[in-house]
């Protein structure tokens, strides 16, 4: 119940600034718990120096399934900056 609370108050406090993650938690989860459409991995579970590789994979790419034209459109005027500030957020 704690966790919650606490989810959910970092969510809002999130949410108050400009949420590079807000776009992607409909097909990941709010906190990257779900596999996206049934096809991606969990993200929440992958490191940090995977979660960003794996994007800019999907921007040049380089990485992917068959889907990974969706992610390319997800991704493809990402910085990098704002890849690592969103793998810090929901990335182990
Ligand atoms: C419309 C649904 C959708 C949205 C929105 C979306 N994704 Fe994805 N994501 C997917 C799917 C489907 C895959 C698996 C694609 C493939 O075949 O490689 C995936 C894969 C990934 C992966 C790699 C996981 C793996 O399986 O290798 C990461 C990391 C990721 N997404 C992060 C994000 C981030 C960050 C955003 C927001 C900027 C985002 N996604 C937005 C559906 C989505």
């Amino acid at each position: 119940m704690k966790k919650i609370i606490i989810a959910a108050s970092l969510l809002a406090t999130v949410a108050a600034f400009a949420n590079p993650y807000a776009k992607c938690a409909g097909c990941h989860g709010a906190n990257g718990e779900k596999s996206a459409l049934g096809k991606s991995k969990v993200i929440k579970d992958m490191s940090k120096a995977d979660f960003v590789a794996s994007l800019k994979g999907y921007k040049d790419g380089t990485y992917g399934g068959p889907m990974k034209g969706l992610m390319k459109g997800q991704v493809k005027n990402m910085d990098e900056a704002t890849m690592n500030a969103i793998a810090d957020k929901i990335a182990k």
